[in-house]
């Protein structure tokens, strides 16, 4: 008797045991997919805020932007120079105290630091702007309040156009023009040379930028060759007011 009650003792164990088993599986498959849930969000929202030192993925295919940007351009442009910005930075700061600190907060003191880390934070934040500053089927007007606080500023959006293309085309050399916000909440038009931005202490007029445009020839030679004046054109087909209304609104705050 004793015997029989050890072997059905056993069984029951054998079969919780089994499925305590199963349990485990099915909350280790939920797990996983959480994890991976978690994670596209992460990737997402790190497309919003570059602070968190991830290579981010291009919002679009390399394609997305025929006629206007060719797919070799972009292809190169994010995957070879974006990226070798990246990874230089994240050498520049190997070790420092920058490697806690958020990119805002290293381009308030960049002056401070080695030119390494000021090119290429530069180089690493400013192209995941641009990248977002665009998007497929994009241009068009802006809507709502920024679009009357671009009128209001410049008088009219052709002559907002004209003072943004011409930052673009007269920048000597290399470089990117801007639409910032300033401290007092007006909105201005400014470039930088090399991989320098509005956000660096070391910019000419400090302000939160909220469109940009790349003028290196690495963005348009393949395609335009020497004319930048008509890369300068097309980007206006690419433009995405929707991000850049949610940067104002933000940026306001
Ligand atoms: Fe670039």
């Amino acid at each position: 008797m004793e015997k029989l009650k050890l072997v059905v003792a056993l069984v029951i164990v054998g079969i919780l045991g089994l499925q305590g088993i199963s349990i485990a599986k099915d909350l280790s498959k939920n797990q996983m997919k959480k994890d991976q849930s978690n994670h596209n969000i992460k990737k997402e929202t790190s497309m919003n805020a570059p602070n968190k030192f991830e290579f981010q993925p291009l919002p679009y295919a390399y394609d997305a932007l025929e006629p206007f940007i060719d797919k070799l351009t972009v292809e190169i442009h994010y995957s070879k120079h974006h990226k070798a910005y990246y990874d230089n930075f994240i050498n520049a700061i190997k070790g420092t105290e920058m490697e806690s600190m958020g990119i805002k907060d290293i381009f308030k003191n960049v002056s401070k630091y080695p030119m390494a880390v000021r090119n290429n934070s530069g180089g690493y934040f400013n192209h995941t702007f641009y990248w977002e500053s665009m998007k497929a089927n994009g241009g068009g007007l802006p809507t709502g309040k920024l679009s009357e606080t671009i009128t209001k500023t410049f008088s009219s959006f052709d002559e907002f156009k004209k003072q943004f293309s011409d930052a673009g085309k007269t920048r000597f050399g290399s470089g990117w023009a801007w639409l910032c916000l300033d401290d007092e909440g007006s909105l201005f038009i400014c470039s930088t040379p090399n991989q320098d931005n509005p956000l660096m202490d070391i910019a000419e007029k400090k302000g939160i930028p909220l469109l940009t445009m790349d003028v290196w020839e690495h963005a348009y030679y393949l395609k335009y060759q020497n004319k930048r004046p008509d890369y300068v054109e097309a980007f206006w087909n690419l433009v995405n007011w929707e991000e850049v209304a949610k940067r104002y609104e933000s940026a306001l705050k």
